[in-house]
């Protein structure tokens, strides 16, 4: 059970690819809140990307990047209004402090795909430092093997991503938080269109 005064964010996490920034800037939208994605505030804060950043100074001192700004942010972030949409980078769940912060003051949903489904949105990627190998098929099923169990452990709601479009994928959350009581209902659509009178 979340209690909405303890909300400061609509937290969306998963694996790369998963729609974290697509799905959560719709879902700022529709809900009128701000959208405030991590990666893009860690690349403000660097003064330069997450991948030059990372291949340069190594993926510890990243997550440490990572997750001074995500526990920055949520402080930063007021309780028990209209929660903002924050969506996270795939690898945010990795650290306890991180996964803590997202449970307790938060709404976490998680974006569940396939690997599959992830190579075929990322066969083409060149800015995830981790997907430039060999193989990264391989590589995502391994992510996927290692952060499962994590996304599962921190979030409050599973979405699984498969078919559906954006839009859709955007009133499945609603419809949730909504039921959960971490939204106003005037803004969730009627899942059966009302007959004309
Ligand atoms: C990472 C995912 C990236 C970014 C960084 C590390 C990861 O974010 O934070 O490259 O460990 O999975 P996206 O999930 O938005 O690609």
């Amino acid at each position: 059970m979340i209690e909405r005064e303890a909300v400061r964010a609509l937290a969306l996490v998963g694996l790369p690819g998963s729609g974290k920034t697509t799905v959560g800037r719709q879902l700022s939208r529709r809900l009128g809140v701000d959208f405030i994605d991590t990666d893009a505030v860690i690349e403000q804060h660097l003064g330069e990307s997450i991948r030059s950043f990372f291949e340069r100074e190594g993926e510890d001192r990243f997550r440490d990047v990572e997750t001074e700004v995500l526990l920055g942010l949520i402080a930063g972030l007021p309780a028990g209004g209209a929660p903002a949409v924050l969506s996270t980078g795939g690898g945010i769940v990795l650290r306890p402090a991180n996964r803590a912060a997202l449970a307790s003051a938060a709404a976490t949903l998680y974006l569940r795909s396939s690997p599959e489904e992830l190579f075929r949105r990322l066969r083409h990627d060149t800015q995830r430092p981790l997907l430039q190998v060999a193989d990264p098929l391989k590589k995502l099923r391994d992510l996927f093997h290692v952060r499962d169990p994590l996304y599962r452990e921190t979030a409050a709601f599973v979405i699984e991503t498969g078919r559906p479009s954006v839009a859709t994928l955007v009133n499945m959350i609603l419809m949730q938080v909504e039921l959960a009581g971490l939204v106003d209902p005037a803004i969730v659509p009627s899942p059966v269109e009302p007959r004309p009178a």
